[in-house]
Parts: structure tokens; sequence; C-alpha cells
């Protein structure tokens, strides 16, 4: 965990919600792996820092090029000085023979599974993404072509939900924090009586974000009820397999 700053270079509204800002980074964080994020402080003009860091999700990182995904209601501009603190996370573990992965996103904007998609797809795996509630406002041009869409319903359910849960090599899933243990059990219930109670390690992972306060694990506001030892979102997750998650 370190502080860098970085420059923001460019700024591009790409929905009526989302901006993607583009940032010349520290080249020590173009090691950083899908999953792994900042805390960020803008500064003004007069260096001032605020007490409170922004989460920022990446959606990519090329050399010391990032780009992350933010609201439209956080203002920017190029040529902003930010201070950066990270990595916030760990890597999404992914499997060494991971072929074909399953991505859920559901009330909640995919922004955290663009960086993974297109590194799974960039390495030969094969992606399909299921979008139901207001998930599927998500402008689809800036999902790599190659990610297979497919429209879900709101309750977590999906066309032909049996073949790709049996397609898939690992599953990983994004709900709001509001909702995220309830839908995650839920899932987790749905995904061992099709598999007949055998959900292997690391199978299928949940997306904890809810607000991180320090990002560090100092707090212990993120924290969540393991099976075995409670763990922290900003440092164990934000992937939690949820064969560990008490529910
Ligand atoms: S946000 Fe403080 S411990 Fe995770």
């Amino acid at each position: 965990m370190r502080e860098t700053r970085a420059i923001i270079e460019r700024v591009r509204r790409v929905s009526n919600t989302l901006q993607q800002i583009e940032l010349s980074v520290d080249s020590a964080l173009s090691q950083y792996q899908p999953g792994q994020s900042i805390m960020a402080a803008p500064l003004d003009h007069y260096g001032w820092e605020p007490y409170l860091r922004e989460h920022w999700i990446p959606v990519s990182m090329d050399g010391n090029q990032m780009v992350v995904e933010l609201p439209v209601e956080r203002v920017h501009a190029p040529g902003q000085v930010a201070s950066l603190i990270s990595p916030v996370g760990s890597p999404i573990p992914l499997r060494d023979r991971l072929h074909n992965l399953l991505l859920i996103a559901e009330d909640a904007m995919p922004t955290p599974l663009v960086w993974l998609a297109r590194h799974v797809i960039k390495v030969g795996g094969a992606v399909t993404l299921v979008l139901a509630g207001q998930a599927i406002r998500y402008p689809l041009e800036l999902l790599p072509p190659a990610v297979e869409i497919v429209l879900g319903e709101t309750d977590w359910t999906w066309p032909e939900q049996v073949e790709t849960t049996g397609w898939a090599d690992q599953i990983v899933a994004l709900a709001p924090s509001g909702t995220q243990l309830s839908v995650y059990g839920t899932l987790y219930d749905t995904l061992t009586q099709l598999r007949h109670h055998d959900v292997p390690d690391d199978f299928v992972f949940g997306l904890f974000y809810q607000a991180f306060t320090c990002g560090v694990g100092a707090c212990h506001s993120c924290q969540i009820t393991g099976r075995k030892k409670s763990l922290l979102a900003c440092t164990d997750g934000p992937a939690i397999d949820l064969k560990k998650v008490r529910f």
C-alpha cells in the first residue's frame, strides 16, 4: 500500500450516468490486476487534499495509462492531479486453466467486471455476462465485442441458467452493496442444488463493494462474516469465495 500521484489526461462522458477518466499513473501501478482498485483524493490547484477519499475502480490498464469509470456527478478535468492510495483489494483469483467465465451483474453497473472480462478474453478465454435490472443500462459498446451478453430476470435467473452454470469454470457475481449478502446467499443455494451439493472451492465469487471508509484494512467497516473467520472486503476482497461466507 503506497501513495502515488496521477494526472487526469482525458475525461469522456460515456452515458447519461457514467464518465471514463484516463489517468497517467506511476509505473508501479502497471502490475495491478483485475479486482484491485484505488482510493483517490483529487487535489485542487491549491494542493488541498480531502480527508475522505473516493473509491475508483479501473476498467482498463495499459502501461501507465489507467482508465477508471465514475458517476458523472463527480466533476474532473484534464490536467488535474490526484493523490492515489493503492492497491485496494486483491486480484480476483482465477483458476490456472480457466476457459469459460460467467459474470453476473444485477441492479449494479458492471464496471467492476469490465477489466476482468477484457483480461480473460485477452488470454483466450470465453466470457458470458448476464445483465439484469439496473445493469442493463450499461452502455454495451464499452464491453469487449467478444463478450456474450445475456439478459436476465430481476430474481437472479436467466435463460439457460442450468447450461451456463454447467459451462462455467468460474462465476463472479456483482450485486448492489445493500443486498449483497442476501442475493449472494440465494445464488449460492441455487448453485448448490444445481451441482448436487458439489460446489468446488474458488468456483463462485461475490464482489463486495460496501463503502470503503479507509480501504486499507484498518477500520473494519467492510467486514464480512465468514464460516471460519471474518473477512475484509477491502483487503481479502473484493472477490470473496461464497463458500467461505456465512449467510
Ligand atoms: S474499508 Fe476500512 S477495513 Fe475495509
